[in-house]
């Protein structure tokens, strides 16, 4: 029987029945199947709601980062990663600089930004005129899509109109800003600006297309900061070295992707550990890096006056407390109580910090003993596991093959199998 796509009536399938219908069409076997169908610590009923066409879940390992003190108080983070070294590497930064005071924080705002794009406006400079002298009107229209923001002390507080050379003719492009408090509020701001569509359209005598969120949330920047003292990090030339990374990162492109990889594994495992949008951060992120007209570092590091390591990041972090995922998974409200935020600006403020701890150990040791050291022995026990080792063997195996230097299947397959006939 040939294989086929279509398969009638899936979205309207329990998971259970979706399931089976994936089984079939991929020829799972019940081991495979009984797995799929373990929803583990999220109710397969919720699941189903927070997604379509669900048939299980994904389960990613959570870790807890020690060590971090932010703004004067100690915090446990919570990280969901399936990146070995990950967690790790924030315990060891935050370690290295927990005598000296941790990590210092701060944040913009908790201010997102919609836009409206109208095209074929006749007059776009006049029109963007007209639009400003609107602001009072759109303010009223804004408020009253989301009274409880409101009352919560967000909701409107800015238009801007930008005239846009585009390959497709000019645009006119409005900006609505809006304080959306605990929220990440792409709900919120998505909403007032399809409301607002039709006036922009009669204001300017244009059509309007988009009505949507930006997600280069430059008014909601987390900032962070910390010095290693020279004594704690191995000495001056492991703080030139880390500076001189950073120079790399800053003046070269291919090098600051990676950078910013790194500074991502700590951010991006916080934000799924509480049920934020990994990719609306990591997009404002990689936006934002790139605002010169150059993709550049996400984080700094210079020589303070007493010689230490001074270490510095800003982004957007558009994360929230009250939105779907985050209110709704039980592990990501666990999360944040282990976190102990009550606030999304609480949240954002620890994540910076996270992505700069995250970075101070990547960039330390790729700066002395190289990457492939820390990593090697988790990596060694998932290669051992790869090979069939199970329980003890796993441990066993994996230090055959860090004694012995060469981390690979064969050599875990050879180990294991000297190991079950010895
Ligand atoms: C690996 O996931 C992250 C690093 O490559 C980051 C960096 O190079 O700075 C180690």
């Amino acid at each position: 029987m040939t294989k086929t796509s279509r398969i009638p009536g899936f979205h309207r399938m329990a998971p259970r029945e979706r399931l089976a219908a994936v089984a079939a069409f991929a020829g799972l076997d019940a081991d495979a199947v009984e797995r799929l169908g373990d929803t583990g610590n999220l109710d397969a009923a919720l699941a189903d709601r927070l997604i379509e066409n669900v048939i299980g879940t994904m389960n990613i390992p959570l870790g807890v980062a020690t060590n971090m003190r932010i703004d004067g108080e100690d915090v446990l983070i919570p990280m969901a990663t399936e990146e070995s070294s990950v967690v790790a590497a924030v315990c060891n930064a935050g370690r290295q600089c927990y005598e000296n005071g941790g990590f210092a924080t701060s944040l913009s705002g908790t201010v997102m930004i919609a836009q409206i794009q109208a095209v074929n406006v006749a007059d776009p400079q006049a029109a963007r005129l007209r639009i400003l002298d609107q602001r009072a009107a759109i303010q009223a229209a804004c408020d009253a899509c989301d009274p409880v923001l409101v009352s919560l002390g967000g909701g409107f507080r800015d238009v801007e109109a930008r005239v846009l050379e585009t390959a497709g003719g000019v645009m006119l492009i409005t900006h609505l800003i809006v304080d959306t408090r605990d929220a990440m509020g792409a709900n919120a701001v998505n909403s007032m600006a399809e409301k607002l569509a039709p006036s922009i359209e009669r204001w300017t005598g244009g059509r309007v297309y988009l009505r949507i969120l930006s997600n280069l949330a430059d008014r909601r920047l987390a900032r962070a900061r910390a010095v290693w003292r020279c004594a704690d990090i191995g000495g001056v030339a492991v703080r030139d070295g880390i500076i001189s990374a950073y120079h790399f990162a800053a003046a070269d492109p291919y090098r600051a992707a990676t950078h910013n990889k790194g500074v991502m594994n700590g951010i991006s495992a916080v934000v799924l550990a509480t049920g934020n949008d990994t990719r609306a951060v990591e997009a404002g992120a990689h936006a934002y890096a790139a605002r010169s007209g150059s993709y550049s570092s996400l984080t700094r590091f210079e020589v303070t006056a007493d010689g230490d390591l001074s270490g510095s990041i800003e982004l957007p972090m558009a994360v929230g407390l009250v939105g779907g995922a985050t209110r709704l998974h039980p592990t990501a409200q666990s999360c944040l109580k282990i976190l102990g935020v009550t606030s999304a600006e609480r949240l954002a403020r620890i994540i910076a910090a996270v992505g700069l701890a995250q970075n101070f150990s990547a960039l330390k040791a790729l700066a002395t003993t190289g990457i492939q050291k820390g990593h090697m022995a988790l990596h060694a026990q998932n290669i051992a596991m790869m090979a069939g080792a199970l329980g003890d063997e796993i441990e066993r195996v994996a230090a055959a093959l860090v004694a012995g230097g060469v981390v690979r299947i064969d050599v875990a397959q050879s180990v294991l199998a000297d190991l079950r006939n010895s």
